[in-house]
């Protein structure tokens, strides 16, 4: 039960959009009616339904589960043609920002928008295409294409395998030429699943397992995010996002609003629309009274369904898979993605999550994970190397809950294989344990990864 009491079975079918099991009767209607927002899709102001309109000008997808498919991993473009519109490729020019984390491209802000309700950019490639330079509405940012670079690799025993890692291609720029010092960075879409549960692990405990100067020699440090908490308008941990960059889910989500679709909310309250893009800032807006796209009720209801999202049941563990669990612990995998935790004492809407004894797999921590899996762009306090332990829990699920084999933070694994074998720097010492194991026990961690 990872997710304790409030853990879904994965029969008939797996998922990671069912409410958890413990969530209270009367809180489902509202469980619903935010699922119904994270899936439907938005669409351009001024339009008669004015509870869904606002998308734009520039977003990415039309809704939040456009990317994150079924509540799974979002796909990322598996040839050179496809253009990306279901993961984020973010930017960011060097120097420091303690509010935005990094500082954004003055022209393209920090992260590329792939699309514009402009008619143009709907129509394009079909008959009768209005060309951008006649149409007066802003066009899309620019489209973003993934080059997938190959290399061998050969295991001491001479098996051999093939790792492929992206290079973003960044065409038709919409708004004239980038910072020459660009950073970039791509993201995949994450499962959401037990997001809530994640959210109610006491800090206290996460910090217990920090160990920043790497104290007790073991080669691992781990430390927390700091990053910016537009509600409280002070510096605190970092807990969601590839990065540990978002502290909070409401603040996630909210960010998600704002940046992934472009629409307007009580916590980010403008367009996603650069100073010099003029016509983007022009482009009408679908503000309510309140003076948003999104009001706070609409922001609670769809962060309140992406809490309260029930982790799959772990499915059973053969010979196999429990020896593989044993080398997972021998291989130190386990000093990043911490087991088990419970939950405090949580009270009113949040109780249901509280006192629960759960098994994400995940620390919450940053670490360095060596050059090969780094973007080179900092977030807050992470360094370009450094990235959040993500949780397992489901993960062998992945290719049920959408078919989406693409682990990593920015997609690269094509299986769980691939993920272990690009773990570096602090991660060094795990996965060369992994390496050096028997075809049959490493097949075996595999399949106790996917019993999670
Ligand atoms: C264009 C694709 C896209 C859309 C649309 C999108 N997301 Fe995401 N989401 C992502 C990516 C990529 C990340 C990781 C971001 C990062 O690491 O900086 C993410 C991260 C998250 C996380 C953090 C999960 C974790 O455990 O760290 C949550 C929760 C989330 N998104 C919810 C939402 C919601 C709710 C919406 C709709 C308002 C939404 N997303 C829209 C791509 C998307
Ligand atoms: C030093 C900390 C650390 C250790 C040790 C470690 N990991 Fe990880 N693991 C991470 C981080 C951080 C990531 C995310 C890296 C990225 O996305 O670039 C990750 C990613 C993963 C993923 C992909 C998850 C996803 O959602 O895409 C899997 C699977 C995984 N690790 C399994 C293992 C196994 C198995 C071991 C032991 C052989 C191990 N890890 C050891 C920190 C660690």
């Amino acid at each position: 039960m990872p997710g304790g009491e409030g853990s879904v079975a994965f029969t008939p079918f797996a998922s990671s959009e069912l409410p958890a099991a413990n969530l209270p009767d009367t809180d489902l209607s509202m469980f619903h009616a935010g699922k119904a927002l994270a899936h439907q899709p938005w669409v351009k102001a001024p339009t008669a339904t004015d509870a869904r309109d606002g998308l734009g000008p520039l977003f990415n997808a039309r809704s939040c589960l456009g990317c994150h498919v079924n509540g799974g991993r979002g796909p990322v473009p598996q040839t050179a043609e496809t253009p990306l519109f279901t993961a984020i490729l973010r930017l960011s020019v060097p120097g420091q920002d303690k509010v935005l984390g990094s500082v954004p491209d003055p022209v393209y802000g920090d992260q590329v928008q792939v699309q514009s309700t402009a008619l143009s950019h709907q129509l394009r490639g079909r008959i009768a295409p209005v060309l951008p330079a006649q149409d007066p509405e802003a066009p899309a940012e620019a489209w973003v294409y993934i080059d997938w670079r190959e290399k061998a690799f050969e295991y001491p025993d001479g098996t051999q395998t093939t790792l492929r890692f992206p290079e973003p291609r960044i065409e038709e720029l919409g708004y004239g030429p980038l910072s020459e010092n660009l950073l970039t960075s791509l993201r995949a879409a994450p499962t959401i699943h037990g997001a809530g549960l994640l959210e109610a692990i006491s800090q206290a405990d996460i910090d217990a397992l920090a160990d920043p100067e790497d104290a007790n020699g073991d080669g691992i440090s781990g430390r927390s995010n700091q990053v910016w908490d537009v509600e409280q308008a002070a510096m605190v941990p970092g807990r969601f996002g590839w990065k540990a960059n978002r502290p909070s889910l409401t603040i996630t989500v909210a960010a998600a609003f704002q940046g992934d679709l472009g629409i307007s909310n009580p916590l980010f309250p403008d367009q996603p629309c650069s100073p010099v893009q003029q016509r983007c800032r022009r482009t009408p807006s679908g503000n309510n009274a309140e003076g948003f796209e999104l009001p706070a009720d609409l922001l609670a209801l769809t962060t309140g369904f992406v809490r309260n999202i029930g982790v799959p049941r772990a499915r059973a563990r053969d010979e196999v898979a429990q020896s593989g669990r044993q080398h997972f612990y021998q291989a130190g995998c386990a000093d990043c993605h911490q087991p088990t935790f419970t939950t405090p004492v949580l009270g009113g809407e949040r109780a249901h999550l509280g006192h629960q004894v759960i098994w994400p797999y995940t620390d919450l921590l940053l670490h360095d994970m060596g050059p090969d899996l780094a973007d080179g762009r900092p977030d807050y306090g992470a360094t370009g190397s450094e990235w959040r332990t993500p949780p397992l829990w489901g993960i062998g699920l992945s290719p049920e809950i959408n078919g989406v084999q693409g682990f990593l933070h920015d997609g690269r694994a094509r299986n769980l294989e691939e993920a272990i074998l690009w773990h570096g720097g602090e991660a060094m010492r795990a996965r060369m344990h992994f390496v050096a194991l028997p075809i049959d026990q490493r097949e075996a961690m595999i399949a106790f990864l996917e019993t999670l």
